[in-house]
């Protein structure tokens, strides 16, 4: 866009396998969200688009579950749909809790419903316009055994963190997969002047902006893959300069000719910085 490459980490939402070889990635167009708007808009048949490897760990293991269940809420469902697509034939027991603002809202819901009716999965929709927001509270009576089925949960980060703190207080944590859209920004630093020594660029950030977003706002080239900390696709060399991890507040440091290794998606400054590029 604008000659700047930018990456995004999409979900896989068709089955594995197809015969075709294509794969199908759903995007929903976020309020300001610059890609995904991007894509609505301009995306036509003979687009080039770049792809990396897949990354992360929101995987079924090849020992099938005896009893699963999927907590999804948005386009939550989408790394969840690729699953189903995927699996469901070699899963017995599987429940889907799916909370959208409206049955209207429900990505793939015909999709859903399909495999509900055909008695694959069953199908618990939450519609939060009506009934309000879902609480782990209310799965007691939705999931009566949920702590005994293995449980995949995609959404929005407030109710990742309160289905972690539930199972964690029933002891069932490990059996809790969570996939996040965007890392959790714990502590914000206070921010500090990036410089980009190669290009010359330099940008004034904010401590809540990583120095992936801010390089990418002020057109420097940066690579980059998941955005959240997984792929180490994003690494930059820091020269001089001090960062902070926006997940849990660690401060990294460099003094003149460190050239310490730097995550610049889940990194903001917390000072002056000098990066390698
Ligand atoms: S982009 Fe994957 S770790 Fe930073």
């Amino acid at each position: 866009m604008d000659g700047i490459r930018l990456w995004r980490s999409y979900s896989v939402s068709s089955s594995a396998g197809h015969p075709s070889g294509r794969i199908d990635v759903t995007v929903n167009a976020v309020r300001d969200g610059v890609v995904s708007s991007y894509l609505l808009n301009n995306a036509r048949r003979g687009m080039v688009l770049n792809l990396d490897l897949p990354a992360g760990d929101f995987v079924v293991p090849r020992q099938r579950p005896a009893k699963s269940l999927f907590l999804t809420a948005g386009s939550g469902i989408t790394p969840v749909m690729g699953i189903l697509r995927s699996l469901v034939h070699e899963l017995s027991d599987v429940v889907v809790v799916h909370s959208a603002r409206t049955s209207e809202d429900v990505v793939f819901g015909a999709d859903l419903r399909a495999l509900a009716e055909q008695g694959r999965i069953t199908l618990i929709e939450r519609h939060t316009g009506a009934e309000g927001r879902l609480k782990p509270a209310d799965l007691d009576a939705l999931v009566p055994d949920r702590f005994e089925r293995e449980t995949w949960a995609c959404g929005p980060g407030e109710m990742l963190d309160a289905l972690s703190a539930n199972w964690s207080e029933a002891g069932a944590a490990e059996r809790l997969h969570v996939e996040r859209f965007r890392p959790t920004v714990l502590i914000a630093g206070e921010g500090g002047t990036v410089t980009f020594e190669r290009s010359g660029k330099t940008v004034e950030t904010p401590g809540g902006v990583s120095i992936l977003d801010a390089g990418e706002a002020a057109g420097q080239l940066m690579p980059s893959g998941c955005r959240m900390g997984i792929c180490y696709s994003c690494v930059l060399p820091m020269r001089e300069g001090i960062v902070r991890d926006m997940r849990d507040g660690t401060v990294t440091t460099a003094v003149e000719g460190d050239n310490v290794l730097v995550q610049t998606c889940i990194s903001a400054a917390a000072g002056p910085c000098h990066l390698d590029a």
